[in-house]
């Protein structure tokens, strides 16, 4: 297939390798999207009279039948190809002759790939964002069930006060809701039209970069032309930042779970069916998906990381570099939105052990409390503080139940106020609704109803 740049030379071999990269790889995943970017550019060409209406209706019906051949993975890209920017243009030019010649005007592979990454990273964030409400409000709901499962919390990992696992659980709830928070923050910087940027500096046709942006459902442009391409890279590196941080609190709550499970420990179990075995211990149940878990973190990290650094000091307008950041975008989507869903089964399947939390209470734990029944006896804090390190050991332990009653203030193991959280929930998911209902009226109108952006998984 002829390059789009093709003035008839060849590229060096050695040198196409190290150029297209990963890119014929990657770019299967993009096909849909950047089909539905094309539709809109098409109507828009049409509608400023710059292309006749009937090439660009049959610009849109090819593109649909590619966007269809890509979703069910029967489009091949090679690297002679170079980019599925390639691969469909030469498909409308085989097709439809001199139209499909026209759909490139005002458009540079630039802004059509930072259209088509916008398009799939929301339909990746929105699914993201599902997987996530899904296991806060599942972490909401085994906490209220859990609210009187009292069990000792833990500082610098030693026992160290009256906690219950209803508390734990609801901890890891309202940390998702931050993430899912700021990933919101992130989402909205992403859904904004890059088109009509072009190269980087716009084009002198009248393009209709609004009508664009409306068609695709993005609730507006970017406006400045150079701007769009500076934030390629950037907005990259923001989103996996924020995918890190889900990451990071899924990896923490797994790190208790391998020692809550432990069976010295107890806390917890994890049903058979989720740990592997070892190849030599027969004993062995291994929490190898919490250890991913864990893992998984630093990963997704590595690529900001990645995507960070690749902009770090680029000068302004378009460089090849950033094509570098397209593939740990798109491996932390794909790695967090995994870990959400295993989380979820994880979640679901715990069993608490509420006779060894219960059991692991002990007078330690109550040290604290004791010092505050002398304050409330009178005796300043700092005295009771002294007098409770010094007697705590020969008080009876108080009953936990009764010591849980007295944790009245907000947000405290006695008064989880659950509502506040699922108020937050309610709220994150009206912003991700928002923008569903742009994206989805969107994807049916260029694409067709029941389609999805994303390609089944291989
Ligand atoms: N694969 C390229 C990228 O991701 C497509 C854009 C190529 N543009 C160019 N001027 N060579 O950036």
């Amino acid at each position: 297939m002829a390059k789009l740049w093709d003035k008839g030379y060849e590229l060096d071999a050695v040198v196409e390798r190290f150029t297209v990269g990963r890119d014929h790889i990657l770019d299967r995943e993009l096909i849909p999207a950047d089909a539905m970017a094309s539709i809109a550019h098409a109507r828009m060409l049409a509608r400023v009279g710059i292309i006749p209406d009937g090439e660009a209706a049959a610009i849109e019906r090819e593109l649909r039948t590619i966007a269809a051949d890509a979703l069910r993975r029967e489009i091949a890209i090679e690297r002679a190809d170079e980019d599925g920017h390639t691969v469909i243009e030469a498909r409308l030019i085989e097709r439809l002759g001199d139209a499909g010649k026209k759909v490139h005007t005002g458009r540079s592979r630039n802004d059509q790939v930072t259209a088509a990454t916008r398009l799939y990273t929301r339909a990746a964030l929105l699914d993201i964002s599902n997987a996530g409400r899904r296991l806060v409000e599942l972490l909401l709901r085994r906490a209220q069930e859990e609210a009187r499962t009292v069990m000792p919390g833990r500082t610098h990992l030693q026992i160290a006060m009256l906690s219950t696992f209803g508390l734990w659980l609801a901890s890891w709830a309202e940390q998702l809701l931050d993430d899912l928070e700021l990933l919101a923050a992130v989402a909205d910087l992403n859904d904004r039209s890059p088109l009509g940027s072009a190269a980087s500096y716009g084009t002198p046709l009248p393009l209709d970069r609004e009508f664009v942006a409306d068609l695709l459902g993005f609730r507006g442009i970017q406006n400045n032309v150079l701007a769009v391409q500076h934030s390629r890279g950037v907005l990259d590196g923001r989103i996996a930042e924020a995918l890190a941080g889900v990451s990071t609190t899924l990896g923490r709550m797994a790190q208790d779970l391998i020692i809550f499970s432990l069976p010295e420990i107890g806390y917890v179990r994890l049903p058979e069916d989720l740990c592997s075995g070892s190849s030599i211990m027969p004993q062995k149940r291994n929490p190898d998906i919490l250890e991913l878990l864990r893992a998984r973190a630093g990963t997704v990290d590595g690529y900001a990381t990645q995507c960070r650094n690749v902009v770090r000091s680029l000068p302004s307008g378009y460089n090849r570099d950033l094509q570098d950041t397209k593939e740990p975008l798109m491996r932390a989507l794909a790695a967090v939105e995994e870990s959400l869903i295993v989380s979820e089964t994880l979640v679901s399947r715990l069993t608490p052990d509420r006779d060894r939390m219960r059991g692991a209470l002990n007078s330690e734990v109550f040290a604290t409390d004791y010092a505050y029944r002398l304050v409330e006896e009178g005796v300043p804090f700092r005295e009771a503080y002294r007098r409770a390190a010094a007697e705590y050991r020969d008080q009876a332990m108080p009953d936990p139940d009764e010591a849980l009653d007295r944790r009245r203030s907000t947000g405290t193991p006695g008064t989880l106020n659950l509502e506040a959280a699922r108020d937050r929930l309610a709220a994150v998911g009206t912003r991700s609704q928002a923008i569903a209902n742009r994206h989805d009226a969107a994807v049916a109108a260029l694409l067709g109803e029941g389609v999805t952006l994303r390609p089944q998984s291989e």
